[in-house]
């Protein structure tokens, strides 16, 4: 589901969270592997104020896995607890209560050495709409509970959600925008599929995407469709755009006259990408 942001629900959507910190004792980041800057939000340090963060790359199971190492790498070196997730399957769920404690581990000895007993840890998923927080949360779970809305301004009533004995999770996560500021953000959220493509022209997500992808990783686009030379000179958009067409000749995606729909031509390469079908692929590099 896509939201609109404005102003106003960005201030909204700040407040919410802003009045969940003091109900936690840290925060799960949620980014998308394949694009982890692209889809943080970008007043995250602001927002958190220095609130333990665990940063999770979700989708790593679609993401190029060397890429998503040396991006573990850049948030390691900044001073983060990161883990690689794919909350789909459940892959790497259940390392996240371990890493909790290591993150709380001065507080949590604080509280021993006073001898006070260790409550459960209280956590928030934090993240853009899309990045799986819900899916995150229903695997923690280990139920279908959290059927959340992607609505800004929604509040139901605070509930936890017991992950084991150790940890808990506020029942409904906290909902961010992301960057919007640079054109590339939205067309590498797009081509995603984290934000629908009928917000942007669909012939340009994906003429921004067979560009990455040429430029990337030509040898899985040319074995997936059969193609002989990658485009001649990449700046050059009829050159991509030749590329599309020859997509959409390959899978038939053709107007009257024989010409190519490039429009059913971009749905196809989409989808592709989407689905996996060029293989894991990360849209962003540190
Ligand atoms: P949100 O709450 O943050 O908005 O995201 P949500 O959990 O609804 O997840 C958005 C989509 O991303 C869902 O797909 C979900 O299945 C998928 N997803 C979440 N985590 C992962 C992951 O680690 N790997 C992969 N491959 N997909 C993931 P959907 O198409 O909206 O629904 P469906 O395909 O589950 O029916």
């Amino acid at each position: 589901m896509t939201i609109q942001w404005f102003p106003g629900h960005m201030t909204r959507a700040r407040r919410q969270i802003e009045a969940k910190l003091k109900l936690i004792d840290m925060v799960v980041e949620l980014l998308d592997a394949r694009l982890p800057l692209s889809s943080r939000n970008p007043m995250i340090d602001e927002i958190l104020q220095n609130k333990p963060r665990l940063i999770i790359l979700n989708k790593a199971d679609l993401a190029d896995p060397v890429i998503t190492d040396a991006w573990v790498q850049y948030f390691k070196d900044q001073g983060h607890e990161v883990l690689t997730l794919d909350a789909a399957s459940g892959q790497g769920t259940r390392e996240i209560p371990e890493r909790a404690k290591v993150l709380l581990k001065e507080q949590r000895d604080k509280r021993a050495a006073k001898g006070m007993n260790q409550r459960a840890i209280r956590a928030l998923i934090v993240g853009i709409p899309n990045v799986g927080k819900s899916t995150l949360t229903n695997r923690l779970a280990g139920k279908s509970i959290a059927a959340t809305g992607d609505r800004p301004g929604v509040t139901k009533g605070q509930q936890w959600i017991k992950v084991g004995t150790e940890m808990e999770l506020l029942d409904t996560p906290g909902i961010l925008w992301p960057k919007f500021e640079d054109q590339g953000v939205g067309y590498r959220l797009a081509v995603t599929g984290a934000i629908r493509e009928e917000i942007l022209n669909v012939e340009d997500v994906a003429y921004f995407g067979t560009k990455y992808i040429c430029e990337h990783y030509w040898d899985r686009l040319a074995e997936r469709f059969e193609l002989d030379e990658p485009p001649q000179d990449m700046d050059n958009p009829n050159d991509v755009v030749e590329i599309m067409e020859a997509i959409g000749r390959k899978r038939g995606c053709l107007m009257s006259g024989g010409r190519v729909d490039l429009e059913k031509a971009s749905k196809v390469i989409l989808r592709e990408l989407r689905a996996g079908k060029l293989g894991r692929i990360s849209m962003e590099r540190p």
